[in-house]
């Protein structure tokens, strides 16, 4: 993962690389570092932990140079502390460096034959030690060309030079990479939100692409070092203000926006007026399409198994589901007649983005849904559905696990009607239940007390089930993703009929399970289910909706019962304890709460 910065100014950098680093801790924050030149030297201040501590440093508050890089880590060489962070410099260069390189210990061992002496566990030393080994025969562009040539792997680097004192080099392959314009600056950065407080004019660079930035003008070059004119396109200049308001964490008030960004994203596909469904432009036609593979990674991976059961039951479509990672590398057989639907809030995983990538090598149909909509896998899909449901900060995801579920079951709606697989009458029907959901979303967000009760046993237990048939399955992994996740406690996601055949025998005297059972087709069979782990001597919560009927069950630890409404639409409504639950634990354990241990929110490493 990691976040790179690049400024080439005509003011000092420090503290606007720090501040773009901030914009950058998404990425990652195990370590925070930069590097400027003046005086002829490279300076280097490296902290372990969040930006803050770089910032706190006195050595960075009093830091010259009008030119500098800067990174975010996210650990993947050598634990997370002060010696690797990066940037990483040898007396001439200095670079910061997202991704990972494969054929780091070859390199190294041709480099340190050669005198170089490495003081990190990095594989982005090697990168230092190469370039700083090349330039001593060859000038910049040709130097860096064979750099990049002797690297396997992905990266998005910056990079400046001791001898060059005005300019910085970015060079991509696999992790993205944008450079900003500027009044008498430019700037690299990982991604245009880390460069929107300084310019709205962009240019992304291609795989293979590198360029030289200076003060009042950016070269472009391909592979081959031969120069490239490359577009650069203006985003909205409008800065989305976004903070905590009265809340102690962002994922509480994500949570809570829930209903409001649902309602947004029923605004944008909903058409009031004449009780439909827009989805303008779909590039295909529905019977040239025969079945659809949906693809993602954690959580967006869980609202891909979400929409199977949603297209299975709206359409007539063959629906596959897999994990972005696996894709990528199994021997799909790819068909002409098959949609490929990328799910992901950041829009950046490098493992979905490479999934699409495959697809569009095989010249298949692709259509991403995605939050940021200036994002990879949103500009390289050729179609894309926007979940509009803001900036989600919290690394563990929530209002966007909402957001994506909503837009794939409005895809799967209206998919179902244009094929002709439901009729206008349940289409409509449907419809009608949809515009509710925002108000029952916020009904169900008042259950809390008991939540934040009730957490404090899974805080304490070995480990934690969270069970669920049909529709409430992906959701049952969902929640144990989040307590997981939050908490770092153990939780397993199952499928409740699964049990017998494994399992069960994890079950011990008061084991907390929470086991999803609303009012549906599968309510039966689940209660039976429930029953065998309380046999065995579970704690059971379960979580239900609202119904005149009484539960038939005896020796229930404890029940949370979310609002009503038609089957499709419970999975939404049972996510709410869920996220709650994971919230509290890790409240009550005193957890960074928006940043876990280990995690970042974009995940730009495979
Ligand atoms: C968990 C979580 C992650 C992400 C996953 C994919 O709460 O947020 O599992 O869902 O890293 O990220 P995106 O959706 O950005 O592709």
């Amino acid at each position: 993962m990691c976040g790179i910065i690049g400024i080439n100014s005509n003011k000092p950098v420090s503290s606007t690389i720090v501040n773009s680093l901030k914009k950058l801790e998404y990425r990652g924050y195990d370590s925070a570092g930069i590097a400027t030149l003046s005086s002829g030297l490279i300076n280097e201040v490296k902290s372990e932990g969040r930006v803050d501590n770089l910032e706190k440093n006195s050595l960075v508050q009093n830091m010259e140079g009008t030119i500098g890089i800067g990174h975010v880590r996210w650990a993947t060489h050598g634990s997370p502390n002060s010696i690797n962070a990066h940037p990483h410099s040898s007396q001439n260069v200095s670079v910061v460096h997202n991704g990972i390189i494969e054929n780091s210990t070859l390199l190294k061992k041709f480099l340190v034959s050669k005198g170089h002496k490495f003081k990190s566990q990095t594989d982005t030393e090697v990168i230092v030690h190469l370039i700083t080994e090349n330039l001593k025969t060859d000038n910049i562009v040709n130097s860096i060309k064979k750099t990049l040539k002797s690297l396997h792997g992905s990266f998005a680097l910056g990079i400046i030079f001791k001898d060059q004192p005005d300019l910085i080099v970015g060079a991509r392959r696999g992790s993205p990479l944008a450079v900003g314009y500027g009044p008498n600056e430019n700037y690299l950065g990982s991604d245009s939100y880390a460069l929107k407080s300084m310019t709205n004019k962009i240019t992304y660079l291609n795989d293979g692409e590198f360029c030289i930035i200076k003060k009042d003008h950016v070269e472009f070059f391909n592979e081959e070092g031969i120069k490239i004119n490359k577009k650069v396109l203006e985003l909205s200049s409008t800065e989305e203000k976004y903070n905590k308001g009265d809340y102690k964490h962002f994922m509480a008030k994500e949570i809570e926006e829930q209903p409001l960004t649902l309602k947004n994203g029923i605004n944008e596909y909903v058409d009031k007026s004449n009780n439909d469904i827009n989805i303008y432009n779909f590039p295909w036609k529905t019977n040239e399409i025969s079945s659809v593979t949906l693809i993602g990674c954690g959580t967006a991976y869980h609202s891909c198994l979400m929409a199977k059961y949603w297209f299975e039951e709206l359409t007539s479509l063959d629906v596959s589901v897999d994990i972005a990672s696996e894709f990528r590398y199994r021997k799909n057989r790819f068909k002409k007649d098959s949609l490929y639907v990328f799910v992901s809030q950041s829009g950046e995983t490098a493992d979905t983005y490479a999934a699409l990538d495959l697809c569009k090598q095989n010249n298949m149909k692709t259509c991403a849904v995605v939050n940021v909509i200036e994002s990879s896998i949103a500009r390289d899909s050729e179609f894309v559905l926007p979940i509009h449901c803001g900036t989600e900060i919290g690394v563990a995801s929530t209002k966007a696990f909402l957001g994506q579920i909503l837009i794939l079951y409005i895809m799967s709606l209206k998919i179902g009607l244009w094929r002709k697989d439901i009729n206008k009458e349940i289409f409509g029907k449907k419809l009608k239940d949809l515009k509710e959901l925002p108000n029952l979303v916020e009904k169900t967000l008042l259950t809390d007390n008991k939540i934040q009760t009730i957490s404090g046993t899974f805080n304490e237990a070995k480990g934690s089930m969270f069970l669920g048939r049909g529709f409430s399955y992906p959701i049952a992994l969902e929640g144990a993703l989040k307590l997981k996740e939050l908490s770092y406690v153990h939780a397993e996601g199952y499928p409740a009929g699964e049990m017998k055949h494994g399992p069960l025998a994890l079950i011990e005297e008061g084991m907390p399970v929470v086991v999803l059972a609303p009012r549906d087709n599968y309510y039966k069979k689940t209660i039976s289910n429930m029953q065998e782990v309380i046999a065995r001597g579970a704690k059971v919560l379960l979580i239900t909706n609202k119904s005149k009927d009484e539960i038939v069950s005896e020796n229930i630890w404890e029940k949370i019962e979310v609002e009503s409404t038609n089957e499709d639409l419970l999975p939404f409504l049972l996510t709410i304890p869920l996220q709650k639950l994971a919230y509290y634990s890790a409240l009550k354990k005193g957890y960074d709460i928006d940043k876990p241990r280990n995690l970042a929110k974009s995940v730009t490493v495979e």
